[in-house]
């Protein structure tokens, strides 16, 4: 199969609606990251998703609606959620409802509830509206690699596999959606969405428990890793020493991805001077790194606050646990 990147215009739109309803895959952008999407009640559509990514079937996807009346029509809305859909959508959040029967168990992983998200982006809501579907969507990367913030990642992992990548330039975000789940009131995956502003609307929320059962599927895979290795470098007071020791012990071409932090003639790329705009680059600069070759990324830490908090979440997994 060929794959084209289209243009964000109302004919290319069209030409994705037409794919997604005959039960094709379509990339498109969010707010977030790119997502692959189908047609969320065509179970033969969804499994093509999992084929795609090389994601593991027991995982989950999020439906992706472009009108809030839309959500109970596939979930049982409840009074948190109400309050989370009233503020915070359209937005990088999405909530996990118990799931009404028309929505296929292919979609929700064998799981009763549904991941439901409205994004905060004029191309997304324009294809979801034009389809007159739910589209389930992952984020649209190979499993376990960075996820796309440009249609060219997206061309990069997906290239030959799906026909069209809806184009709708840079997303702004940068990191996922954060995942709120509503039946047990629990914070199941940082974010977008700053655990702050949802806790200062619906109170505090449970941490998910870490056990047999992860409550978000997603959370026991490998995630969002560049081929380097990389090192996270907790905040605080010798932060920049450790980094500096850690860059020169290292062997093989090195970079420090900081945020405004001088570390003398130690090869350095200042990935933002606030941490929406090191989220905004993370995933891309990964992606770069990867290109160029390197074998070892080492990353500031930043306080564990607002987006700063979904921030160290992914450089924690991209590193595997190795911090410094
Ligand atoms: O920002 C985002 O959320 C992006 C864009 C494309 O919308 N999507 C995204 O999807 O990040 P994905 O599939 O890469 O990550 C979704 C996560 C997975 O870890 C999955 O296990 C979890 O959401 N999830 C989905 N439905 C769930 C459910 N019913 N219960 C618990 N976790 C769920
Ligand atoms: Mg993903």
């Amino acid at each position: 199969m060929n794959t084209q990147i289209l243009q964000f215009n109302s004919k290319n739109t069209q030409l994705c609606a037409d794919e997604i309803l005959s039960g094709g895959l379509v990339a498109f952008p969010t707010e977030t990251v790119y997502g692959l999407g189908a047609n969320a009640l065509n179970p033969e559509a969804v499994k093509k998703i999992y084929d795609a990514k090389g994601r593991p079937s027991d995982n989950p996807l999020i439906c992706h609606i472009y009108d809030k009346a839309q959500i109970e029509q596939f979930a049982f809305i409840t009074p948190t959620a109400e309050k989370l859909i009233d503020k915070f959508m359209p937005g990088p959040i999405t909530i996990v409802l118990q799931k009404k029967q028309i929505v296929p168990s292919v979609v929700t992983g064998g799981l009763d509830t549904v991941g439901i998200r409205m994004p905060n982006h004029k191309c997304a809501l324009e294809l979801i509206r034009e389809c007159g579907v739910p589209l389930c969507a992952p984020s649209a990367n190979t499993s376990t690699k960075p996820s796309p913030t440009l249609a060219e990642h997206v061309l990069h992992d997906l290239d030959g596999k799906i026909k069209y990548i809806l184009d709708g330039g840079r997303c702004s975000v940068g990191l996922e959606s954060t995942i709120v789940d509503c039946v047990n009131n629990t914070l199941l995956r940082q974010g977008g969405t700053p655990k702050e502003e949802i806790e200062a609307v619906i109170g505090k929320l449970n941490r998910p428990i870490v056990g047999n059962v992860p409550l978000c599927p997603g959370m026991k895979y490998k995630h969002y890793s560049p081929n380097a290795n990389v090192y996270l470098a907790l905040p605080g007071i010798d932060m920049h020493r450790r980094i500096e020791q850690k860059y020169d012990e290292a062997s093989g071409k090195k970079i420090i991805l900081s945020l405004g932090g001088n570390y003398g003639d130690r090869n350095t790329y200042c990935i933002g001077n606030s941490v929406e705009e090191y989220a905004y680059n993370l995933f891309a600069q990964f992606r770069r790194l990867d290109g160029e070759g390197y074998d070892i990324i080492i990353c500031e830490g930043v306080d564990d606050y607002g987006v700063g908090a979904a921030l160290m979440n992914r450089i924690h997994k991209a590193s595997g646990g190795k911090t410094i």
